[in-house]
């Protein structure tokens, strides 16, 4: 295990003032120095939530746009997120995949902008069950990674954070067992390594996600390969995302 990560999506969850009650109790928990906490939250929430959290917290956006500004309604973009100090968002999430049809092609697009604006993309990846059952889950996942990720120098790759959530896995309750988790992750690595070496390989984040529990994250993050987690409806809960964050 390298870094010690874990990381909070609220998805589209909870009113500012839940938010900021949930934040103001948090920060006043316990956690080993050496683990990182990240939540990622709703657009509207990034700066007040940035300013209670302290700088035990990062508070992150969960997606960004593949523009830099001008004419795109609704939009948010990485050069906003920056001005507004925010250091790291969330790309490529499969809800946003699968719900907003974001291709290969836009996933590469706001991993540039997320770069360009000095943010760290946390960048998902991860297969659907029918993929699964197939058999090709490696061949999807390297895939993804290759085609958004792979036109990066090393200056710039190293600066990722990776999360591998498995579709099934994603609010069902299943989590993939410690040893699938650690199975795909090992694998990612070798993907990684045969492009960028094995020092950025070594050193690259790995996060796990689908249903971490506070009952299921020490297993996980027992794991070699296992940076730490990714977590949807467990980070809504503060005594369960604090047993999380205790779980390295
Ligand atoms: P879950 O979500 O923990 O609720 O399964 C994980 C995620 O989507 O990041």
């Amino acid at each position: 295990m390298g870094r010690k990560i874990a990381a909070g999506n609220w998805k589209m969850n909870l009113t500012l003032a839940e938010a900021e009650s949930f934040i103001s109790e948090f920060s006043t928990g316990d956690w080993p120095a050496d683990v990182e906490v990240i939540f990622a939250v709703p657009f509207p929430y990034l700066i007040s939530l940035n300013a209670l959290a302290g700088n035990r917290i990062t508070i992150a956006a969960q997606n960004c746009s593949d523009q830099t500004e001008g004419a795109f309604t609704g939009e948010v973009s990485a050069k906003m997120l920056d001005s507004a100090s925010i250091t790291t968002v969330i790309i490529g999430h499969s809800e946003r995949r699968m719900y907003y049809h974001e291709t290969h092609e836009i996933l590469k697009a706001k991993v540039d902008q997320a770069l360009a604006f000095g943010l760290t993309p946390v960048f998902c990846c991860g297969e659907p069950l029918e993929v699964r059952e197939a058999g090709t889950h490696r061949h999807l996942v390297s895939q993804q990674i290759e085609d958004s990720l792979f036109h990066l120098d090393s200056e710039a790759f190293r600066r990722l954070i990776i999360a591998y959530e498995p579709v099934w896995a994603i609010g069902t309750g299943v989590t993939a067992s410690p040893e699938q988790a650690q199975e795909m992750h090992a694998y990612i690595r070798g993907v990684v390594e045969s492009k960028y070496g094995s020092f950025i390989a070594k050193h690259l984040p790995i996060l796990y996600g689908g249903s971490v529990k506070a009952n299921n994250a020490k297993m996980l993050f027992a794991q070699e390969d296992v940076d730490g987690g990714l977590v949807g409806g467990a980070s809504l809960i503060t005594s369960e995302f604090l047993q999380i964050t205790n779980s390295f």
